[in-house]
């Protein structure tokens, strides 16, 4: 298996955990995921919740509490760290800022085209930072889009594109009806992504890694994926079952005990589809239910919170402490494959294996992928 390389940052084994909002990928996993040569990825949405009273304050409270996740993450691991942080939340800025303070190795950008350069937002920080900037993006037209405007605006492209495809947990970058279509697989949008690529590799004279994502779950799918074109991958779902994680072990069981068909999209008030594991609260909200809002702070700039059903982080920060009446799990489409928790390092070396045991009985050559 070949490390990641993302400019003059290297990544021994091309495992990439996926950021987990609310309160469910924080320094624990991110830096048992970085011990095993993996990034441990801090999710930065809602983190502010974490603190005591953050009602008084939500904004201070995400500065606070992203700034001591990272920092325990580094006590921890002196492996690669990054952080998520959603477009969509409106104290992007902010969060971004506290990161590069915080020296962050990586920065994952999700839900939203990042058409601003960051140096736009914090251009003091921008000039010493070797943080690497990664978009998340469902389809290639996508990955053109930013490369095209970073390129021609501020002549710099970013570092690395997740290509994240329709099975993934949380919020999903595809229309609700256009998540089973068969051009919309993960392998065909990778394999789309790294021929767009190639051209701005080409123009750039740099290697442009693209890290797949979207339900993988074994080392197989891991395997696949490569052989598309993908230089290492983005996972979620799977590291939820693990001691390391930070949510409450309710969260963890709801992982353990539910079935393919609980698995389902809802129409989440950031304005886009999300997958969840179905419960009482979710098969309300499917029938329509209005439930009540008592919004301390406009977290995300697109909610229109008057007209809003439920309100996203309230329901997802219940669930992470185990609170399902008022809540319910993100979840990916293989979260039912789970049936015990184990260590992360467990969890690699699961996925390290099942990743040699494909390759080894794989009667296809890499070309037979394309
Ligand atoms: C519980 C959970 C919470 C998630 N929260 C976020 C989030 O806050 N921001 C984000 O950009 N992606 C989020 N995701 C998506 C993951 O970062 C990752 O891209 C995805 O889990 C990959 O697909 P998989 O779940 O099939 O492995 C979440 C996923 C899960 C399962």
């Amino acid at each position: 298996m070949n490390k990641l390389r993302i400019g003059d940052l290297t990544i021994e084994t091309p495992i990439i955990q996926g950021g987990m909002g609310v309160a469910v990928s924080l320094a624990g996993l991110a830096s048992a995921v970085a011990n095993e040569g993996g990034i441990g990825v801090i999710s930065a949405v809602g983190i502010g919740m974490t603190v005591p009273g953050y009602r008084k304050n939500f904004q201070e409270a995400n500065k606070t509490a992203l700034r001591n996740e990272i920092r325990k993450a580094r006590l921890n691991s002196n492996g690669v760290i990054g952080v998520n942080i959603m477009m969509a939340v409106s104290d992007f800025e902010d969060l971004l800022r506290v990161a590069l303070e915080e020296k962050i190795d990586v920065i994952f950008i999700g839900a939203g085209l990042p058409l601003r350069k960051p140096s736009a937002i914090a251009t003091d920080l921008l000039e010493t930072t070797s943080a690497k900037f990664i978009p998340k993006v469902s389809s290639a037209r996508a990955a053109r889009i930013i490369f095209r405007h970073w390129s021609e605006k501020y002549n710099r492209i970013p570092d690395a594109v997740v290509v994240e495809g329709p099975l993934a947990g949380g919020h999903l970058g595809f229309k609700k009806e256009k998540v089973n279509e068969p051009e919309n697989t993960l392998s065909s949008i990778v394999n789309e992504t790294v021929q767009m690529l190639s051209l701005f590799e080409q123009i750039y004279g740099t290697e442009i890694p693209v890290i797949a994502g979207g339900g993988i779950y074994s080392g197989k799918d891991m395997f696949e994926v490569m052989n598309r074109g993908a230089k290492g991958v983005k996972i979620g779902t799977r590291f939820v079952t693990t001691y390391e994680c930070d949510v409450s072990d309710s969260f963890k069981q709801n992982y353990l005990s539910c079935s393919s068909s609980d698995i389902t999209i809802i129409d989440s008030p950031v304005g886009l589809p999300g997958r969840v594991i179905k419960n009482d609260f979710v098969g309300q909200i499917q029938a329509g239910k209005q439930k009540p809002i008592k919004c301390p702070w406009k977290c995300l700039r697109t909610c229109d919170v008057k007209n809003a059903q439920f309100c996203i982080a309230e329901a997802l920060f219940n669930a992470a402490q185990g609170k399902f009446t008022n809540g319910f799990s993100f979840a990916g489409t293989k979260a039912y494959l789970a049936n015990e928790i184990i260590t992360v390092k467990e969890t690699f070396n699961q996925i390290i294996n099942e990743y040699f045991h494909a390759q080894e009985t794989s009667i296809l050559r890499p070309y037979e992928y394309q």
